[in-house]
């Protein structure tokens, strides 16, 4: 299962590449605005990590830029699609899972533009999903899980359902917010996940195991040495 980082902050990406070993990164709205940069400013510094990373294209590390999401209309989606993609071999555009946005990304994977199909909340958004090809499809599992929802059976249906028929679209299991829902994934047989640096930090850590350094740092210093 990969790892992506939700986040648009270049010091998070950084870290969580050197030290997670992350695949790819998936950013929002949201995280452009928490970044504190103009989305250009963003898109460009992400660019140029990539490149000094020697990262080459989605296939090698995805980063999915979300499109203006007050655009409605299939054409506008893709005009802005158009813009983004040639800033990086790198970007996968992501789209809401509205009609237009499906036809958009069904369009754009066509011309060869890679998308990701994000806001998706039940199998049947996520089945015409990939029917249209897309690269990517992102069930959210910690927004419906915060309002009470056990995400259990909605995804193991879409998972079932993309083995079942073949469907070469990648599922990101996104939103999650602590290292159980990572487990979770895993068990279920996600593809990948998508979540904070604390949820991957908080996953690593256990009190058992900085209680047993301190014993054996304690065990290291009180050895006899002759
Ligand atoms: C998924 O691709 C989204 O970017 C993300 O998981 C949305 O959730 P959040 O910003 O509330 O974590």
């Amino acid at each position: 299962m990969k790892y992506f980082l939700d986040s648009a902050k270049l010091d998070e990406i950084d870290l969580a590449y050197n030290t997670f070993g992350i695949d790819g990164v998936t950013t929002n709205p949201r995280h452009i605005q928490l970044s504190g940069k103009p989305l250009k400013v963003v898109l460009k510094d992400i660019a140029a990590w990539l490149k000094d990373h020697d990262l080459k294209g989605y296939e090698q590390f995805p980063v999915s830029v979300e499109i203006n999401p007050h655009l409605t209309q299939a054409t506008d989606m893709i005009a802005e699609a158009h813009l983004i993609a040639p800033l990086s071999t790198n970007f996968v555009i992501k789209l809401p899972c509205t009609a237009q946005g499906i036809t958009a990304s069904r369009l754009l994977e066509k011309e060869g533009i890679r998308t990701n199909v994000t806001l998706v909340f039940s199998p049947s958004q996520a089945l015409p999903v990939a029917k249209n090809g897309a690269l990517f499809v992102s069930p959210f599992v910690g927004w419906k899980e915060e309002h009470g929802d056990d995400c259990t059976q909605y995804i193991s249906d879409i998972i079932s359902i993309y083995r079942t028929y073949g469907f070469k679209t990648e599922i990101i299991l996104a939103a999650l917010r602590s290292s159980k829902q990572i487990v979770d994934a895993a068990r279920l047989g996600a593809d990948i996940v998508t979540c904070g640096l604390a949820v991957y930090q908080g996953g690593l850590e256990h009190p058992y195991t900085r209680k047993g350094l301190e014993i054996f740092q304690n065990a290291w210093d009180n050895t006899v040495t002759e």
